[in-house]
């Protein structure tokens, strides 16, 4: 009998659904989990692992985010809020990410990409995706928003619809002229690191030869034209700009001449920014400002929660950094510290930390669950808990005064705190 002809490419997708289904059915985390073991890793081999991760991240993780923001229920004066108000963010940003994807929001606010950063880039900006993520804004539904992760809505400080630049928006989106490129783009499509930070990964990752060329080629065919109207770009949440050759390569071609008017804004580690960096990336009047995250005041803590770093490094890059925000090279330099049970104990040092190398900000967070840590690992580094066998111990420190300085910001931390739990005031000075 004549079998029945199955089209490859129908039968490619039956294939694949099956697979979420069994890896839905498996736990993806768990198998996330499993498949960032070393022992796995050295098995299976770095660029298999970091593929099977990012199919299991694009084809569950991120549906699942979109499925939660869509459902998440809504009482009547969200709803009214959010028709009264206004974003900006999907006319003005763009965000890619590790998995090739593009965003016009952070993923975790807004988990709905627009397309592949390979994409055209014209068609990827102004796409029926995007247009899509734009309406939503426009008809004050915001529907593919996550109001609990988004800091502008869970805070309410989002700008009314009637603002002026709310209304200078709608009246470009309504006119139908051509949307103009974004102005702000966030890239983070390399995770190269110089580090492997236990609350980050398990291991190093620098990206093999061929992944860094296909990096760089998309350097030419789409980074470059999205940024063309850009007034500033971040490098990086993903990796290190010093530690990726891909974003080296990208800064010295954005400072080459053609994007004079671009600020770059700078998120790393610090290990690898010294004088010659500084000269050989061509940073010169080029740099808004920078993000350093240290996490630790003592070189033992550091050793531990920057595993691979130098304390000793860092100290002297500090010093280098210091005198480009004292002349005024640098607008704006942040330090910050993930705050976990290794490190809340260096808290008030970090704080002097910061003043001695002439930061305008001292910036804290909890850290969070991600994918690398087992239930009872970050039982243990999440100081956050009641029961925490630290969390005592914690609140006293919350208590200094010292945290109450003008430089410090305390981000998430206060929110671990007990209801009706208030802070000391700042001493008088
Ligand atoms: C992934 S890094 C990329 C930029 C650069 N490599 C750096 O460390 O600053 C971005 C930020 O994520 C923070 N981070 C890492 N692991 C985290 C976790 N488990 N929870 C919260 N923040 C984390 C880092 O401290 C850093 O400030
Ligand atoms: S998630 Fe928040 S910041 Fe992002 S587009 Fe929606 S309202 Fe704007
Ligand atoms: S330096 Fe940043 S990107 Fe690198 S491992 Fe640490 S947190 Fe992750």
């Amino acid at each position: 009998m004549k079998q029945p002809r199955i089209e490859l490419s129908a039968l490619l997708s039956r294939l694949s659904a099956n697979l979420v289904n069994l890896v839905e059915a498996a736990a993806p985390r768990r198998l996330m989990r499993f498949i960032v073991d070393p022992a796995v890793h050295e098995v299976i081999g770095q660029d298999r692992i970091e593929a099977v991760k990012t199919w299991i991240d694009t084809n569950i993780m991120l549906r699942r985010r979109q499925e939660r923001s869509r459902t998440l229920p809504r009482d009547e004066d969200l709803k009214a809020y959010l028709r009264g108000h206004f974003c900006e963010r999907p006319f003005r940003t763009l965000e890619t990410t590790h998995n090739g994807l593009a965003f016009v929001c952070c993923p975790v606010w807004l988990p709905t990409p627009i397309g592949r950063l390979d994409a055209d880039p014209t068609k990827l900006w102004t796409g029926p995706a995007a247009q899509q993520l734009r309406e939503s804004i426009v008809d004050g539904s915001f529907r593919y928003c996550n109001h609990l992760n988004c800091a502008g809505i869970s805070s309410r400080s989002l700008p009314r619809r009637d603002s002026k630049e709310a209304r200078a928006i709608l009246d470009e989106h309504h006119s139908g002229e051509a949307l103009s490129f974004p102005r702000q783009v966030f890239l983070s499509h390399d995770k190269s690191c110089n580090l492997s930070c236990p609350s980050c990964r398990s291991r190093v990752y620098v990206a093999d030869k061929a992944r860094q060329a296909k990096l760089d080629a998309l350097t030419e065919t789409s980074i470059l034209p999205l940024l063309r109207e850009a007034d500033e770009v971040l490098i990086t949440g993903s990796g290190d700009p010093f530690g990726s050759n891909h974003f080296r390569n990208l800064i010295k071609r954005l400072n080459g001449g053609e994007f004079p008017r671009l600020k770059i804004h700078l998120h790393t580690n610090g290990q690898l920014w010294n004088e010659r960096a500084w000269q050989d990336l061509r940073l010169q009047g080029r740099v808004g400002s920078a993000h350093i995250s240290i996490d630790a005041a003592r070189p033992d803590t550091y050793a531990f929660v920057r595993r691979n770093g130098s304390f000793e490094r860092l100290l002297r890059n500090l010093a280098f950094v210091k005198t480009l925000r004292e002349s005024g090279e640098i607008a704006e330099l942040i330090f910050s510290m993930v705050v976990q049970a290794r490190n809340f104990g260096e808290m008030l040092e970090f704080v002097q930390l910061g003043r001695d190398y002439a930061a305008d900000m001292v910036s804290f967070n909890m850290i969070r669950q991600r994918d690398i840590f087992s239930r009872d690992e970050f039982k243990e580094a999440f100081i956050g808990a009641p029961t925490h066998e630290a969390y005592a111990e914690f609140l006293s420190v919350l208590q200094s005064p010292e945290l109450s300085s003008p430089l410090v910001h305390m981000g998430n931390v206060l929110a671990y705190a007990p209801a009706g739990w208030t802070r000391p005031q700042a001493a008088a000075a």
